[in-house]
């Protein structure tokens, strides 16, 4: 079973090794989406790149294709950028300037809660914004600093910012910059928006691989604590706060049927990156940036479908064990 893996179990192993090597040779030629453009250093990358890795909550890793190839993390950011703002701030507070409702609409779009005036949830753009906005720092480069030692728990190593993704969204992001001038018009962002949109654009812009993803992944489902690492990256009081939100909103215009078929919190990014959770059990991370009209990278979503159903993995499942081997009919 999965849920019981351990470095002792060589069959179990070989066993998830032998379905993502499946996955990853059954989706390869699949040729569909587009990679995304509107951030122009983005539009560079090779469509070509796929790469599937999972990481269990004891720490083995099984990974498959290009997972060692760097790219940005993008939205994949602003689940753990939510565990910060959650920790610098606690639940209540945060509920005052970020809702945790579903949109229903596309990550970009420019709307708020007609009668709170918060964003709807931190996992799309204006939520995100206001989340990043809140995370405390005397300075700027306090801020920056907080935010990349918080992804160094995470993933386990120090990253970095892509500075030409960076500047590129940066100079180019006048739909965000759109967010942020209405959030300040509400009162729901208070400081300097140019800071705040900067902290933004680097978070969205900081360098991983599709291991660090599942090692990520795997964290939140280890209760906050890396299982390579065994650092605590996270209180672990505010996981299903942020589990709850990546469950109903991680997938934008897409969650419900996320939720409805695959049944693991996730969250995609306009990368190609999928992060998916199983509490108690394992992280899994895919990389593949041609993206649907949704903007889920289109291999990502297949190859989660798949493992869910292949590893019975979905939350509600009771028609067998979760997390284990088996088929579905
Ligand atoms: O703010 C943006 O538009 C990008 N930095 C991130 C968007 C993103 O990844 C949406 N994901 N599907």
């Amino acid at each position: 079973m999965v849920n019981q893996v351990n470095s002792g179990d060589l069959e179990i192993n070989s066993s998830l090794l032998t379905v993502i090597n499946d996955l990853h040779s059954q989706y390869k030629s699949l040729s569909e989406g587009a990679v995304a453009n509107y951030i122009p250093e983005l539009a560079k990358v090779n469509p070509d790149l796929f790469s599937i890795c999972i990481v269990s909550v004891d720490g083995q890793d099984y990974k498959v294709g290009d997972w060692e190839q760097f790219f940005t993390i993008q939205s994949i950011s602003k689940v753990f950028a939510y565990g910060l703002a959650l920790e610098d701030h606690g639940r209540n507070y945060i509920l005052t300037r970020v809702g945790v409702e579903p949109t229903g609409d596309a990550f970009n779009a420019i709307i708020l809660d007609e009668q709170s005036k918060r964003p709807y949830n931190p996992m799309v753009n204006a939520g995100a914004i206001a989340t990043t906005s809140l995370i405390k720092g005397s300075a700027p480069t306090e801020r920056l600093n907080r935010m990349l030692e918080m992804f160094r728990r995470y993933i386990g190593r120090d990253v970095f910012v892509d500075i030409s993704v960076f500047t590129s969204e940066r100079s180019t992001g006048h739909r965000n910059r759109a967010m942020a001038h209405l959030m300040l018009n509400f009162g729901m962002i208070d400081q300097n928006i140019e800071q705040a949109l900067d902290l933004y654009f680097q978070q969205c812009a900081v360098l991983v691989n599709c291991r660090d993803l599942a090692v990520m992944a795997a964290t939140l489902a280890n209760r906050g604590i890396n299982p390579i690492t065994k650092e605590r990256a996270i209180d672990k009081r505010y996981i299903k706060d942020i589990l709850s939100v990546m469950y109903t909103c991680g997938m934008y215009n897409f969650a419900g049927e996320w939720a409805y078929k695959i049944g693991i919190p996730a969250k995609s990014g306009i990368c190609g990156g999928i992060i998916a959770v199983v509490p108690n059990k394992m992280g899994i991370g895919v990389f593949s940036p041609p993206l649907d009209a949704r903007g889920n990278s289109v291999r990502g979503v297949k190859v989660c479908e798949e493992l869910s159903q292949r590893l019975s993995l979905h939350l509600f499942d009771c028609s067998s064990e979760n997390g284990k081997l088996g088929t579905e009919e």
